[in-house]
């Protein structure tokens, strides 16, 4: 029997992963934590809930003591542009948090998924196929804090037997909870106000590659890595993981196949456009695949037809 922690719960991973995680493992074994930003009334009212602020030592430990927790997905992190603002924030959060949660670990004896990111690499890495196993300089502190926690999860691994686990996320597109201050929040908008308003301006430039995923990918490989037999697993901290790569012009295609009436303009954010520079245009997932049976389902294609699906009938009902 799995008791779930997820600490993060309202954010734009966290809110839809609690939700399927109830689902698989029953409502009342997956406890939502979150700080500020309350959850939906789903997630409030389908099972138990604590407000924890990750950054403090006993709060971690208390929700995991009174809950028997055997396994936390630690979601709670700043994105990357929001974190260029606030790197200390981005720190403590990203780090602190992190420490507390894998000393809670140790001592409670629960595995530990703490997703990495695209953000993980820099300018010196080889952004084309990138490996699994290459540089990592990245000039962000969002980057900052996705390497330091990959080194922290391995370390607590090795050191002391925590069960951690990691994918680097490539940028998320979804449709329930709104990302917040990423680099990639993009290809998410680009949905929405292809719905609303038909047309939708672009902060980064043409030709700038990103490897992205739909949600229902991203969930999945949380969940089956979690899951996955740890004899098999060489990598640890953190699994390349993508489905798609592709710029603005081409994700602006792809919807104006759906809303043919669709233009899109672009105004270039200096900072998300140096920092989808020096990201991977596209990385080599072989290692996922391989050890664990990583294996996406939506290409743009499938995306772009169910996100407009869903935002579509958002909008009908005056939901946006
Ligand atoms: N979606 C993230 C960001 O853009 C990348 O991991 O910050």
């Amino acid at each position: 029997m799995k008791n779930i922690l997820v600490i993060g719960a309202a954010g734009q991973i966290g809110s839809e992963l609690t939700m399927e995680l109830r689902k698989r493992y029953g409502n009342n074994n997956v406890v939502a934590a979150f700080r500020k930003t309350k959850p939906s009334d789903d997630i409030l009212k389908s099972g138990p809930f604590e407000i924890i602020d990750a950054t403090n030592f006993d709060q971690v430990k208390n929700a995991v003591k009174k809950h028997n927790i055997d396994t936390i997905y630690n979601l709670a992190a700043l994105l990357s542009a929001v974190a260029e603002n606030k790197p200390q924030a981005a720190w403590n959060v990203g780090i602190n948090g992190l420490v507390n949660v894998l000393e809670v670990a140790r001592e409670y004896n629960c595995a530990v998924f703490t997703p990495s990111s695209i953000g993980a690499f820099g300018s010196s890495t080889p952004l084309d196929n990138t490996p699994q196993d290459t540089i990592q300089r990245p000039s962000t502190m969002y980057g900052v804090t996705k390497v330091a926690g990959e080194l922290l999860s391995d370390y607590y691994f090795k050191r002391f037997g925590v069960d951690a686990r990691s994918v680097r996320y490539p940028g998320i597109i979804s449709n329930v909870t709104l990302p917040g201050g990423g680099t990639t929040d993009y290809a998410v908008e680009i949905y929405y106000e292809a719905v609303k308003n038909k047309k939708f301006t672009c902060p980064l430039a043409k030709g700038t590659f990103l490897d992205m995923m739909y949600m229902p990918d991203a969930i999945n490989a949380a969940i089956d890595l979690m899951e996955a037999d740890p004899s098999k697993l060489k990598h640890r901290n953190s699994f390349n993981v993508t489905s798609m790569s592709f710029d603005p012009e081409i994700i602006a295609n792809a919807v104006k196949k759906e809303i043919p009436e669709f233009v899109m303009n672009y105004d270039v954010d200096p900072v998300k456009q140096a920092i989808a520079d020096s990201w991977p245009n596209n990385m080599d997932d072989s290692c996922a695949k391989e050890e664990w049976g990583w294996n996406p389902s939506f290409n743009l294609e499938t995306m772009t037809k169910d996100m407009l699906k869903v935002i579509g009938e958002k909008h009908k009902k005056g939901l946006l």
